[in-house]
């Protein structure tokens, strides 16, 4: 990590501070003296001229040499704020953001997607900036970071989020009558939230590779998944359910968590679901520990 990352929120609010600063000193200089030369050089104090002054090369010199000192001051901040918003610190997490008529994508680098921009605090994060169609632009006031996202031209941003939360995100250019449902947020979670999320399977996929688990060893041959009645019971609803079973000969009732789903596999003659023949093999050795811990997963969540 690099703690002496300049944000891109400092590097703005720093520009934007001293040209307030500037302009605010100017105003009210420029007001009081004004008020002052109206009062002190009034036409009844002074109803004649004294002097008629030609030139004066010192107030000359003066009032040239100050403006453009200052102006100078101002480019030089806003040059230097403008490097910071170009050059991305070293170890920036990558995304690619894709905008679309009427939404936001934010693809990482392992291949999960999301409409929300999740970011780890404190990391860099540089965004790839895709338009998929037309002119959209990526704004995020809390990290004073706009730029137009072009069809077919590569641009980024970068930020870094320093505190958890969530931020803004909209469009800032028109782009049609859905603009302004192009609002998104940019999710700043601690880096162990974070890394766990962007290693989390979609929820459908998880689901998905259970079903498939349950397929390829056969469990769904006698165990349906919506509830039809099969040669054993279905596993609709299996989470907490209470189930009426028979163990060594004595009846009892249980609810059905993961110790028990884990027996039911592993033993399925331990506790046998009343009404139903104790027909099912054990599938000990049959599954690898993490096959079974997999499907106890996905069977402990069976709604
Ligand atoms: Cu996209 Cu406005």
């Amino acid at each position: 990590m690099t703690p002496q990352i300049l944000s891109t929120t400092a590097a703005v609010d720093q520009v934007f501070l001293i040209i307030f600063g500037i302009s605010l000193a100017l105003l009210i200089g420029i007001a009081a003296t004004m008020v002052y030369f109206s009062i002190r050089y009034h036409h009844r104090r002074h109803p004649q001229p004294t002097s008629q002054a030609r030139s004066n090369l010192r107030l000359e010199i003066t009032w040239t040499v100050l403006p453009t000192l200052l102006v100078l001051v101002m480019f030089y901040y806003g040059w230097a704020g403008h490097l910071a918003l170009r050059n991305v610190p070293e170890g920036a997490m990558q995304v690619k953001a894709v905008a679309r008529m009427w939404s936001w994508l934010f693809v990482y680098e392992n291949g999960r997607s999301s409409p929300t921009l999740y970011v780890p605090v404190g990391q860099p994060v540089k965004v790839r900036l895709v338009s998929e169609d037309v002119l959209h632009s990526f704004y995020v006031p809390a990290f004073r970071v706009k730029r137009d996202m072009v069809p077919g031209m590569d641009n980024y941003v970068w930020f870094i989020a320093e505190e958890a939360g969530s931020y803004h995100v909209f469009c800032a250019e028109y782009c049609g009558t859905g603009h302004a449902d192009m609002i998104t947020t940019v999710e700043a979670l601690p880096p162990a939230d974070f890394e766990a999320w962007l290693t989390k399977l979609p929820v459908e996929e998880e689901r998905l590779r259970g079903v498939d688990l349950l397929r390829a060893q056969g469990c769904l041959g006698c165990h349906s998944l919506d509830g039809t009645r099969m040669a054993g019971p279905s596993f609709k609803g299996l989470a907490g359910r209470e189930v009426q079973v028979i163990t060594d000969g004595q009846e009892r009732t249980l609810r059905a968590d993961a110790d028990y789903i884990r027996r039911s596999i592993v033993e399925p003659n331990a506790d046998v679901v009343i009404g139903y023949p104790p027909i099912m093999p054990s599938y000990a050795g049959r599954l690898s520990e993490e096959e079974l811990e997999d499907m106890v997963e996905f069977l402990v969540k069976a709604d």
